[in-house]
């Protein structure tokens, strides 16, 4: 099994739960708040490590309250955060999120995610190298992707990058990933390419994987745009969804899945994170995936 390495943000979620949403200048009243493990490295790195991933997460956090919190957390789940940047200057990133009726909207605070960057990945270059496979996202300064990808590339590591929250990428870093993972929304503002998604999508075969909710997941595989399905599940948050399907997906790819199936595994990782609050909450363990593939009559190669 490949050794996978999560290069990205952590965060507290701040959860708001109500029926509506306050509009400028607007007070409502919410249902409901609570607290839980987030940012989309830590996210992901969390869902690889339940599948049975050998995961370490390169991060940053505060000296802060939730340091040992967050510490005790990445051990009882099995990710390794030797290398994590621990910051006496800075709080903790943090996320607010309002949810209503299973959608939600999010603000982050970067806080210590900010010293993620180019500096923290030269002072770790060297440890990096140790891992086959790389999952980055981009809530963490885009410089440190900058200077990361081109090497990694130069070593023939496996690249996977989640592209949220969306912003323009250059030629240069889009050609060096392995694979992109954005959601219908992201695609675009990525490759600044508006035009027909299908034709998006057989620019980049094989590489670019969108995900598109309950629509499915669609890539092209050489021939033909493909879709794989979604679940039909009841969604109650689908905060981390996404996330579930490309630390889901990393896993499959290290096991040696082929494409197709490391699609199929990251889209029934998604499907059960959804049925629960939170963005670590509903993240299956591997076990429950197994029972889950078994009984729907899935059979994956590895
Ligand atoms: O993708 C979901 C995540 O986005 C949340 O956990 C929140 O922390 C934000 O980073």
């Amino acid at each position: 099994m490949k050794k996978i390495a999560v290069f990205g943000s952590v965060n507290i979620d701040y959860f708001v739960e109500s029926k509506i949403l306050p509009k400028a200048g607007e007070t409502v009243s919410g249902e409901n708040f609570f607290m839980n493990f987030g940012g989309k490295g830590a996210n992901q790195a969390v869902a690889a490590a339940r599948l049975g991933g050998d995961v370490a997460l390169f991060g940053s956090i505060g000296n802060d309250d939730q340091k040992n919190i967050l510490l005790e957390h990445f051990k009882e789940e099995n990710v390794d955060v030797n290398y994590l940047n621990v910051r006496n200057d800075v709080s903790t990133g943090a996320a607010f999120i309002q949810l209503c009726e299973s959608e939600n909207r999010i603000i982050i605070v970067p806080g210590a995610n900010q010293y993620t960057n180019r500096k923290y990945s030269e002072q770790h270059l060297e440890n990096l190298l140790n891992y086959d496979l790389f999952v980055f996202q981009l809530e963490v300064p885009v410089d440190a992707l900058e200077y990361l990808i081109p090497i990694l590339h130069s070593h023939n590591k496996t690249i996977i990058l989640d592209p949220a929250p969306a912003q323009l990428l250059s030629n240069e870093i889009l050609e060096k990933i392995t694979y992109i993972t954005p959601n219908e929304h992201e695609v675009s503002i990525i490759t600044d390419d508006i035009g027909d998604k299908d034709g998006l999508l057989a620019k980049y075969p094989n590489k670019l994987i969108v995900t598109c909710g309950k629509y499915g997941v669609k890539y092209h595989n050489g021939k033909e745009v493909v879709t794989v399905p979604a679940r039909r599940v009841k969604a109650i948050d689908t905060t981390g969804a996404g996330d579930t399907f490309t630390g889901a997906f990393a896993v499959a790819l290290s096991e040696g899945m082929p494409l197709h199936d490391c699609i199929v595994y990251g889209t029934y990782a998604g499907s059960l994170a959804v049925m629960k609050k939170g963005a670590q909450s509903g993240m299956p363990r591997k076990h429950e995936m197994n029972e889950l593939l078994e009984k729907e009559g899935r059979r994956l190669e590895s």
